[in-house]
């Protein structure tokens, strides 16, 4: 464990391909006062289940862990959010009551490739309130980082979980170069997941996942350390140089 400024990291919880981590309980990395942030982490932290998985009324495949993670780093986040996969808009809806909750004004820019999913999203998302902050984005990932970047744009935070596929991680992770600010955490779902698989150039399929060799490649290390994993997150951060 160390510690940078105010923040703890759990490096000791690093895995390579081909590792896997069991039980990777919430931890938080930043301080604060209380078991919770604030009532909403509370929520998540009681929330009813399906399985391993949350269940508060939008489909999709967060654990608790995650959950609370993903809460915890967009809560205390500065500037905007960059979301990799929308899906139906669940990790968005907590994202947004991070940032509502914090006081602050910023815009989470969700990315999807289905406008029919992306829709699903908006539907969801309107009917609890939270879309005036999220700008949902329909299209390859890739393509609507080139217009971000194009814009100048820059996020204080990100979450990939887009595709498992080596190759859209590794060019997600020169888009996170690109676009994430210095102090920023960046969270990759299913990375603490034992389909992870070292074959490289491998599409998405449901027994391989190439999201650790893709982070491995092509997430530049002298730019972002690695913090711990929560759940089946693996969490880095953009150094502050
Ligand atoms: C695991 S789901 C996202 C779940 C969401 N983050 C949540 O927690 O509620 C992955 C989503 O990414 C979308 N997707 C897959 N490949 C993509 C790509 N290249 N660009 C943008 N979205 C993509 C899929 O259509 C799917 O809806």
């Amino acid at each position: 464990m160390a510690a940078n400024a105010h923040l703890t990291y759990h490096s000791d919880r690093a895995i390579t391909v081909g590792q896997f981590q069991p039980n990777m309980g919430y931890k938080p990395n930043y301080s604060y006062a209380g078991p919770d942030i604030d009532e909403f982490q509370t929520f998540l932290r009681n929330c009813p289940m399906r399985g391993s998985l949350i269940d508060i009324g939008i489909p999709g495949w967060l654990r608790r862990e995650d959950a609370l993670k993903l809460y915890e780093l967009a809560r205390f986040a500065e500037g905007d959010i960059l979301e990799f996969g929308t899906n139906e808009g669940l990790s968005a809806y907590i994202l947004a009551k991070a940032v509502a909750n914090s006081g602050r004004k910023a815009e989470i820019v969700s990315m999807e490739l289905s406008p029919e999913i992306s829709a699903a999203a908006h539907k969801n998302l309107t009917a609890r309130g939270v879309d005036g902050t999220i700008r949902l984005e329909v299209g390859d990932a890739d393509a609507t980082c080139q217009r971000l970047v194009d814009s100048n744009r820059k996020f204080g935070f990100s979450f990939i979980d887009h595709s498992h596929a080596y190759e859209h991680v590794v060019k997600a992770c020169h888009r996170l170069k690109q676009l994430i600010e210095p102090g920023s955490f960046c969270v990759f779902h299913d990375f603490n997941d034992k389909r992870n698989s070292r074959r490289t150039g491998l599409g998405e399929t449901r027994n391989e996942y190439g999201i650790i060799a893709g982070i491995e490649d092509s997430l530049d290390i002298n730019l972002f350390e690695f913090v711990g994993i929560y759940g089946c997150c693996g969490v880095f951060r953009r150094k502050d140089i």
